[in-house]
């Protein structure tokens, strides 16, 4: 301390008050120093789990395993948020946090992957992909349900899922009767049923198990008349080819990682969100035949959100992701992409807080300056978080968890860049206008 005025105290009626302030000079240092000067006011380091980056403010080593840091009691949930405008690395953060998680034991399962990107980060991990699309030859009967889970039951969940997805409202309990009843029928002839012979089965329901309801075979007829039709749309109409037959792939819930590629089905969001529910029931018995930590990972998550079908299901994951060892990763632009699905006080809307809600550890990469107000609102962040949102790099992020918060850059591997690139259609076309270089 320099001559400046130190604090004084003195007595008034036996309290002591303060006297004049200090009037030390403001001392400027870099964080790097003041890290070094006052240890005990920097957050301890990030060092459980796999390696992510460098943490820009101490430089030391940032690590990250959702598992292990629930264990040492840092998080409350496994979950992640990752946001960020384009281009700015939250695929390749994702992706080299896939790859690095299945090198120390975990497993990876990408259940929706609307670009097309997640192949090759598969075919490197050794893993799976199963490519759907409207011309090409892969199937998947989405009740094909792994052994272990209640099978009857997990069908009749898939199917009124894929039904209120195509007549986009919920089954009342009359046209949930007559498709587990058509179930029943069609698992009675048939060992591994499909949606088409459940169509069937809808449309021929059995006499007696119908009076067995107190119903007329007419009136159960009646009763799955939407259903049927809702159904019909994956055997003959615009979804044919996708859904409606036996499953021309296994799936194996021991592969490192699994990846539905449904970069073949465009831009069409009603397929999208079919697809994903037609695999969920695979998905379900996966996690009871492994006991492997597993990632699942939503890319272009915003995309999902779209569909209130798919947010509920989502959700309903996210509440088992403890019991099951899940760790969801869900990726967004902005925390506004949640405000797309429902108005304030609707149920959707409350159904997208809860996802936010329900990851305790949220990755914020750049922010444009009209989202930085909402964002920091939304997180809680402090003034010096919210400022630095817009000024983040490509490849570093805010990384906030309930007891502590790092500044990080992600650090590629070489040999992860070929796997994560997704820039290389705009330098083709940047070499194409430069020359040769
Ligand atoms: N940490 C990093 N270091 C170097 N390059 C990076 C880093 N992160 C990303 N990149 C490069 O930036 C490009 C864009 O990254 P990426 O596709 O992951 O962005 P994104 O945020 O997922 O974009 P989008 O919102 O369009 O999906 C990629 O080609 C990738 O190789
Ligand atoms: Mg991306």
């Amino acid at each position: 301390m320099t001559g400046a005025a130190a604090t004084r105290f003195r007595t008034r009626g036996g309290r002591y008050v303060a006297g004049p302030r200090l009037r030390l000079p403001a001392h400027r240092s870099s964080s790097a120093v003041l890290g070094g000067a006052y240890p005990f006011l920097a957050t301890p380091p990030c060092d459980l789990g796999v390696p992510v980056g460098v943490e820009a403010f101490t430089g030391g080593l940032f690590c990250f395993d959702p598992w292990a840091l629930y264990g040492a009691g840092e998080l409350t949930n496994p979950n992640v948020l990752l946001a960020g405008v384009i281009g700015q690395g939250k695929s390749a953060l994702a992706k080299s946090l896939a790859l690095r998680s299945i090198a120390a034991g975990r497993a990876v399962y990408v259940p929706g992957d609307p670009k097309g990107e997640w192949a090759p980060v598969a075919r490197a991990a050794g893993g799976t992909v199963v490519r759907l699309g409207p011309g090409l030859s892969t199937r998947l009967n989405p009740l094909d349900v792994a052994p272990g889970v209640d099978v009857h039951a997990t069908r009749g969940r898939v199917l009124a899922a894929v039904a209120a997805l195509t007549l986009r409202r919920e089954l009342g309990a009359a046209e949930q009767g007559a498709l587990d009843a058509a179930l029943a029928l069609t698992e009675e002839h048939d060992a591994s049923p499909t949606i088409g012979s459940v169509v069937e089965a809808l449309g021929a329901p059995d006499r007696a198990a119908a009076k067995a309801d107190g119903l007329r075979v007419e009136d159960r007829v009646a009763d799955g008349r939407d259903v049927t039709h809702g159904l019909r749309r994956l055997v003959r109409g615009d979804l044919a080819g996708l859904f409606d037959g036996r499953s021309t792939q296994n799936l194996d819930p021991h592969a490192p990682m699994v990846v539905l590629d449904l970069s073949g089905l465009g831009s069409d969001e009603d397929a999208l969100a079919l697809a994903m529910t037609c695999s969920a029931a695979w998905l379900e018995g996966a996690l009871l035949a492994t006991s492997a930590k597993r990632w699942v990972i939503y890319d272009e998550a915003w995309r999902l959100l779209r569909q209130v079908a798919l947010v509920r299901r989502m959700q309903a994951q996210w509440k088992l992701s403890r019991a099951h060892g899940i760790a969801n990763l869900m990726v967004l632009h902005r925390l506004s992409d949640l405000d797309a699905i429902g108005r304030q006080g609707s149920e959707a809307r409350a159904l997208a807080e809860g996802l936010l809600a329900d990851c305790s550890t949220r990755v914020i990469y750049r922010q444009e300056s009209d989202q930085l107000a909402g964002t920091a609102t939304a997180l809680g962040l402090t003034r010096a978080e919210r400022d630095l949102l817009p000024l983040l790099p490509r490849g570093s992020g805010l990384w906030t968890m309930p007891a502590r918060t790092h500044v990080v850059h992600h650090l590629l591997h070489p040999a992860e860049l070929a796997v994560v690139d997704t820039d290389a259609a705009m330098r083709e076309e940047t070499d194409l206008g430069g020359g040769s270089r």
